[in-house]
Order: structure tokens, then sequence, then C-alpha cells
């Protein structure tokens, strides 16, 4: 169904990888076309996926960006509606309700570390390297990363990146806060499938209103605080709540 990507359900995981290696999984127009697909489709109506580990195949990269040969002779106004596509696309992960993961495995460049920023959290391998290298061919990031990387490192240490085009490794990247994790190479799926596995004890609906509502403060046009209130309210409604304060009571384990 995909040429660019697998869609793999191991347990209650989704395993996307991208699959250009050939090209350091570079994300050409079809490839984040069918990533946007597979989020608004079969990852989001699935209901026995509870979360999504996205990662690219080989050994050398994650992404290593957009695919530079696409957009070699693109005017200012193409140039544009590709941010603002790109900008579509990485929102509905942003705020997709199931938790998702950037398993890095390598090069994370340009609108490859985009793609990882817009996921709710990042695990490095050891042999990562992360980078928004765009200054050098004259751009700048266009996928939401001067944003996203400003939020979540600071407006210093992201102008850095950005200004200076250079990577950082797996280890700096976490001394930043850029990434949650650094792992072996070997143990970076297992890592992430971890993290997501205690995150399927609890509630869906509890976890799919906390990343709306920590997004909504972070975006200028909402109130994050009403957003919380809503949302906190809202959660008294739910048969998760039920399920929750029932299992409370009884001194069980919630069954979600
Ligand atoms: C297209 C790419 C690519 C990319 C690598 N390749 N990155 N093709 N777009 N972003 C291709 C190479 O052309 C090459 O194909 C093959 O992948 C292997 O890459 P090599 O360069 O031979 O590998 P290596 O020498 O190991 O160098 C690895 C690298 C380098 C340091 C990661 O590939 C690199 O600098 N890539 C570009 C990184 C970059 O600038 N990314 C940002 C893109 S702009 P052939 O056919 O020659 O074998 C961007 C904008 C986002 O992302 C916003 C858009 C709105």
């Amino acid at each position: 169904m995909y040429n660019n990507i697998t869609i793999q359900l191991l347990d209650q995981t989704a395993l996307l990888e991208i699959t250009r290696p050939k090209f350091l999984n570079a994300l050409n127009r079809e490839t984040l076309e069918e990533i946007d697909h597979a989020f608004s489709q079969e990852l989001l109506q699935n209901k026995d996926i509870r979360g999504v580990i996205i990662t690219g195949a080989g050994e050398k990269a994650f992404v290593a960006g957009a695919d530079i040969k696409e957009f070699v002779n693109y005017s200012a106004e193409e140039g544009a509606a590709l941010a603002k596509w790109g900008h579509g696309v990485m929102n509905r992960i942003y705020e997709f309700p199931k938790p998702i993961i950037a398993a890095i495995n390598g090069y994370a460049l340009g609108g490859g570390l985009e793609l990882a920023l817009a996921c709710h959290m990042r695990v490095a391998s050891q042999n990562a390297k992360m980078g928004l290298p765009e200054v050098t061919l004259g751009l700048i990031p266009g996928y939401g990363g001067t944003q996203r990387l400003a939020s979540l490192v600071g407006r210093g240490k992201a102008l850095e990146m950005i200004m200076s085009g250079e990577m950082i490794d797996a280890v700096e990247a976490h001394q930043w806060g850029l990434v949650n994790h650094v792992t072996n190479q070997e143990d970076l799926y297992n890592t992430c499938n971890h993290l997501l596995k205690k995150m399927y004890e609890k509630s869906p609906k509890a976890i799919a209103a906390a990343i709306k509502v920590v997004n909504a403060g972070l975006d200028k046009s909402k109130d994050g605080y009403e957003e919380e209130v809503k949302a906190f309210g809202e959660s008294f409604g739910t048969p998760d709540f039920r399920e929750g304060t029932d299992a409370f009571i009884a001194k069980r384990k919630p069954n979600f």
C-alpha cells in the first residue's frame, strides 16, 4: 500500500519505519504524504494501536532532511507552499491523541529533526547526530523547527543550532533536553516500547487530554489554563475515570 514507509503492529505499538535508506530516508513529498495518510487513517482509527514509534530504515539515518533534490528549482511561492503543507502534516503528528516516540537511530537533520520535534518524545541511539543545517543551503527550517526547537531547548540553544548549522551528538542533545533518553543502538526499539508500555496501563482518554492541553499552553492563540480546566472537567464524564477510580477503591489495577 505504501512505497516509502512500512507499518508493523507489534502488540499495541505501531512501528512506522521510513524506508528510503539509500537516500538516508530523506522526506520526499510522497514519503511525507504517506506518513500523513498513516496518521490520519489506520494509526488514528485502529483501537488496538495505543502508541507509535517512528524510525528510519538502515544503520545510518533517522531522516537526513527534506529531499533537497525535489526543491532545488522552487520559486518563493512554491517554497512557502511546501512549508505550509508540511506544517499541516507535522501538526497532525504533534496533536495526535496517542503517544508518539521518535526513535532517532542516526542522522536527524533538517526536516528529519523537525519530524522528531513534532513527536511527543524522542529517544536517541548513541550514534545519533542531530542538526538543522538549512542555513548551509541558504534556507531556514520550514517544518516548524524554528518554533518547536526554541520551545524545547530555549531560544539561545535553538539559535546556536540554527545559525551554525552544526550537528550535535546524542549525549549533548540529552543535556540540552532535546531528547528524553539515550540508549545503545540495539536497545533503541525496546527502550521506546518500554516507555510506551507504561503509558498503555494508563487511561488513553486522559493521555489524549494531556497532549491536547500541554500543546494548548504552547499555542499563542490559546489559554492553556482554560483548556486545562475544560479538559479536567470533561475527564469526570469518561468511562476511564469510572474505571480508574473504581479500581483504586477496590484496590485492584485499572483495566483501560
Ligand atoms: C536528498 C539526500 C539527502 C537529502 C542525503 N541524501 N541527504 N538526498 N535530500 N536531504 C542522499 C545523498 O544525495 C546520497 O545520494 C545518499 O543520500 C547518501 O548520502 P551521502 O551524502 O553520500 O552520505 P554521507 O557522505 O554519509 O553524508 C551524510 C550526510 C549528507 C552528512 C547526512 O548526506 C548530508 O549532508 N545530507 C543533507 C542534509 C541536509 O542538508 N538536510 C536538510 C535538508 S533541507 P546519492 O544518489 O548521491 O548516492 C530541509 C528543509 C526542511 O530539510 C524544510 C522544508 C520546508
